[in-house]
């Protein structure tokens, strides 16, 4: 496995562990305007400080602060959503961790991405990782070691199940018109945390979506630490991805916290997705 996903895997029980007695708002937001916890702090610093011990890195960049911290001119560039998902904490539902790991300095495009994981803090905690054109989905024990309990991953060929987010009377009507015909076809299931709604997309097969709104036409995804790393693992896994025009991972950068309309799943799902809004 990939250094720096052995690192975030091994941090994964104190994030886990640190979370029961979080689950309080911090005073401060994101640089994306949200409202922070005390787990998205926590869980930042935390990987901040483990990820940039590591000599490979030469900085580390998160959506919980406004700019990356660099430790040196050569290495990897990470890119972390510590806390993906983070409002779930309260209800106590589902929630993760991203990080993508890229070869140039952010904001990179999705191609210059060289490994990319999610930690997923369900029932038990797993982690999916893409690396070297491979997806293995690990469970991830009390001491951070992890077990591959699915290797070579991809998405079933057969759609089951589908979640979009933004409000309806916020969705354009080319994509509300595409919703109607996928809730005829597919099963909702949406959580509310990006990362444990397209893990069931990974599972069952389907569609997930963040797309543009009419009050936000690049919605509400980051394309650093949730767009890109997201597409590369269902990419990776046999999947699509899409802006709404072309693959996430063509999508050229310009700042390091921009968002973007985010829609992954099974091909068939994401091309008719793509004619639509064309
Ligand atoms: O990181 C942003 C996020 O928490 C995603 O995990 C999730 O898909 C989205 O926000 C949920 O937003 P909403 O509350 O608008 O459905
Ligand atoms: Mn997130």
């Amino acid at each position: 496995m990939h250094r720096v996903i052995e690192t975030v895997a091994a941090a994964a029980p104190e994030i886990r562990g640190g979370l029961a007695g979080r689950r309080v708002y911090d005073t401060a937001e994101n640089p994306s305007g949200e409202q922070q916890l005390a787990a998205d702090v926590y869980a930042d610093d935390l990987l901040e400080e483990r990820i940039l011990a590591l000599d490979s890195v030469a900085a580390y960049a998160s959506e919980e602060r406004e700019e990356m911290t660099v430790a040196s001119d050569e290495g990897l560039h990470v890119a972390c959503d510590p806390l993906d998902g983070s409002s779930n904490l309260k209800s106590n539902n589902a929630m993760g961790t991203i990080v993508g790991v890229y070869d140039t300095p952010l904001p990179a495009p999705g191609r210059d991405l060289v490994a990319s994981a999610f930690v997923l803090y369900g029932p038990i905690t797993t982690m999916t990782v893409a690396h070297e054109g491979e997806v293995t989905e690990y469970v991830i024990d009390d001491d951070g070691e992890t077990t591959a309990v699915t290797e070579a991953l991809t998405l079933p060929s057969e759609p089951v199940v589908y979640g979009f987010g933004g409000r309806v009377p916020d969705w354009p009507d080319a994509f509300e018109s595409y919703a109607r015909e996928i809730e005829r076809e597919l099963k909702l299931r949406y959580g509310g945390a990006m990362i444990a709604d397209v893990n069931q997309v990974l599972e069952y097969g389907g569609i997930f979506a963040y797309p543009g709104l009419d009050s936000a036409p690049n919605g509400k995804l980051r394309l650093q630490f949730e767009g890109n790393p997201i597409a590369h693992v269902v990419e990776t896994a046999g999947g699509a991805s899409s802006d709404g025009e072309q693959s996430l991972l063509d999508v050229e950068p310009d700042g390091l916290h921009q968002r973007v309309p985010v829609h992954v799943g099974n091909e068939s799902l994401v091309d008719r997705l793509e004619a639509v809004l064309a």
